[in-house]
């Protein structure tokens, strides 16, 4: 008997989604205020990270923490003279502190997967090694209609997931050369709205009507589903763990496009939403604390269905109901290898030294 596909969130499992949102707003202040704020960070010399969408909010909060703590910090942006103006302006404020900032910009747009290409290629070509890689960047076009980057995918799912999705991969080799190493991924409590159907990410079939708010919540749980894979899929040996976390609710410029309304509620509701420094807590836990590899390597040998997800309190949580389906979630992993032109075997590829193609980034 062929097993009927679903098709939507169950209401239950929608209505689940809507309460973990409207909790985090009411209590994600107090359920992080055990936290500094800023994080106390040790001596980060040793390491290297990049950083995307490190140009505004959460990403340019990280990228600042991060360099003041001495990491050897990549701005990976899009505005690269808006990635230079800040580096100017940190190193200004920084004169007397201790050694320059050692921090630089590199080009980086998402909606390009050709743009992708030449960054991983760019940062490969140094042979250096990469400790951290924070998925930081992404969009959320409340209200806008559906729009297409120039590679045709749908934009929430290519700058909050397919461009993304193709640096992890891309930028292995580096990660391995940085073992033990980390990647981030900025996500959002909103994942638990979220449903994604493999064989329609750009959202085109007509099974479900286009709304940003299912763009953008699909796309962050697509972003779980495919860490989820990627974790399974690397051997402990490569010394490399997957953290998603979800920053809180946070001030920034993501409301930029979004209705006049929406722009005045943040506004109304300074209380309860966190400032970028605050929303930058979980991602640079994250990157940093000793513990948070521990558990990646539990939930791993737990062989444990998701990877490691964590709140804005820092601390570890379950993702959605929807983001524990196995079977879904490797859909996703072969949809977005296939989407991002990849082989489907890139990783085993990787591992074992071997070249693969991919279909961006051809000159
Ligand atoms: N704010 C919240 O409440 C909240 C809640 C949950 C999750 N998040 C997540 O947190 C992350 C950061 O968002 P934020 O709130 O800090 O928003 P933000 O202030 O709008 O910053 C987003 C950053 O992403 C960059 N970006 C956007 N499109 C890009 C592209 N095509 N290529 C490269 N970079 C691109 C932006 O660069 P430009 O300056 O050049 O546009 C900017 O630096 C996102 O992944 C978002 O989904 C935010």
């Amino acid at each position: 008997m062929v097993s009927q596909q679903k098709r939507a969130l169950g209401w239950i499992e929608w209505l689940k989604g809507w309460l973990s949102l409207f909790y985090e707003i009411l209590f994600q202040r107090i359920w992080a205020c055990h936290l500094q704020n800023p994080l106390h960070l040790p001596h980060l010399h040793h390491l290297t990270c990049i950083v995307t969408g490190s140009t505004s909010g959460i990403g340019l909060e990280i990228a600042r923490q991060l360099a003041e703590s001495g990491a050897h910090l990549i701005m990976a942006c899009r505005n690269t003279k808006a990635g230079e103006e800040l580096i100017q302006k940190w190193q200004e404020e920084w004169t007397g502190m201790g050694v320059p900032l050692n921090i630089e910009v590199m080009e980086l747009d998402l909606q390009s997967l050709d743009s992708v290409v030449r960054f991983a290629r760019a940062w490969n070509a140094r042979l250096l090694p990469l400790n951290v890689l924070i998925n930081n960047a992404g969009i959320f076009s409340i209200g806008a209609p559906q729009r297409f980057s120039k590679d045709g995918y749908e934009e929430h799912m290519q700058v909050n997931h397919l461009g993304p999705a193709l640096l992890t991969i891309l930028l292995l080799p580096s990660l391995i050369r940085g073992t033990p190493s980390r990647i981030v991924n900025v996500n959002s409590v909103m994942h638990h709205l979220g449903f994604v159907d493999p064989d329609d990410l750009n959202l085109v079939s007509g099974r479900r009507r286009y709304g940003s708010m299912i763009g953008y919540t699909g796309s962050k749980l697509a972003q779980i589903m495919f860490s989820s894979i990627l974790q399974k899929k690397l051997p402990s040996e490569a010394g490399i763990s997957i953290i998603c976390v979800s920053p809180g609710i946070v001030h920034t410029n993501i409301a930029r496009t979004q209705p006049r309304i929406i722009q005045a509620g943040y506004q109304l509701i300074p209380y309860f939403l966190f400032n970028a420094q605050e929303g930058a807590r979980s991602a640079i836990f994250a990157a940093t604390d000793p513990q948070v590899s521990e558990y990646c390597g539990v939930l791993k040998a737990d062989d444990w269905p998701t990877c490691a997800y964590l709140s804005c309190d820092c601390r570890p949580t379950n993702p959605s109901e929807e983001a524990h389906n196995v079977e879904t979630s490797q859909r996703v992993w072969e949809k977005t290898l296939e989407l991002v032109g990849l082989p489907s075997d890139v990783v085993e590829k990787l591992l074992e030294g071997e070249d693969f193609q991919c279909k961006y980034g051809v000159d």
